[in-house]
């Protein structure tokens, strides 16, 4: 067991792919503190919840004190909290709804990042797991927002990397491709939509929380200290194809 013990922060830890992170370091008896903006959907007595907003700085600033000052370290984060875009064409999106999806994908991951380095630096070893998403280099149209807010996730995994590999912290990416969770149930759930996504799918099937949980679980324990600033894709080989 590589994570028992350990104190985790996961983000988006009510739904999806946050919750299946959740669990999976619960299993491994692992201490998790999750941030979500919607109520708790996990009981154990090693779970504690935070209903904040990410891109709620004060908010995030004072959780991260707390968790700080009662366990006295963070071993890792994930920021898997996220929303889905405004599915139209880049110029019919209003500024405001543009800035919407980055405040929360990509500046959420930031303020949530800073505050959590900061508890990091001085203990000299930590993991940050940004989720980002195959959308971050293979697009269809109506997604610019998405788009954009998770290629500024794989930029920022890798300055990260570079700003905090002095102090023993390795930050990478994990770029799921489609999983069926909170954000994508209702599409999927649709026979038509769901054969016509698993015919894109060299592995076959849509993938499920615990396929991304897995990686980052990985990606939080020593046998990746030597990954840092990498954004790695657990989509069932759709990147691969032409
Ligand atoms: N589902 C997919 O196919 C897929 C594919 C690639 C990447 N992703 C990314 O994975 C991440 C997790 O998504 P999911 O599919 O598990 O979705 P989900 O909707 O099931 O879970 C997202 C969670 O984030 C929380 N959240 C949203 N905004 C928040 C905020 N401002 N502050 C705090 N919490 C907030 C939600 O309440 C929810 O619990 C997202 O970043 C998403 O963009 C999803």
């Amino acid at each position: 067991m590589y994570h028992k013990g350990k104190i985790y922060i996961v983000t988006g830890a009510s739904s999806g792919m946050g919750k299946g992170c959740a669990q999976m370091l619960l299993d491994e008896e692992a201490i998790v503190c999750g941030f979500d903006i919607n109520e708790k959907t996990i009981d154990h007595d090693n779970y504690n919840h935070f209903q904040i907003n990410i891109s709620d700085e004060d908010s995030v600033k004072s959780s991260m004190e707390e968790i700080a000052g009662k366990y006295e370290r963070i071993d890792g984060l994930v920021n898997a909290a996220g929303i889905w875009g405004n599915s139209k064409p880049f110029y019919d999106i209003g500024t405001e709804d543009f800035q919407r999806i980055l405040n929360v994908n990509t500046v959420g991951t930031f303020i949530v990042s800073k505050y959590a380095a900061k508890v990091m630096i001085p203990q000299k070893r930590g993991k940050i797991v940004n989720i980002s998403c195959i959308r971050s280099r293979i697009f269809r149209g109506n997604m610019a927002d998405y788009a954009a807010s998770k290629g500024a996730i794989v930029s920022l995994t890798s300055a990260m990397a570079l700003d905090l590999a002095p102090y023993n912290i390795q930050v990478n990416a994990v770029a799921p491709g489609f999983i069926y969770t909170g954000m994508t149930a209702k599409s999927f759930d649709d026979p038509a939509v769901r054969s016509q996504s698993e015919s894109m799918i060299p592995c076959g099937r849509i993938g499920n929380p615990e396929d991304i949980a897995s990686v980052v679980l990985f990606l939080l324990s020593d046998m990746s200290d030597y990954m840092t600033g990498t954004n790695v894709f657990a989509d069932g080989g759709y990147h691969i194809q032409k």
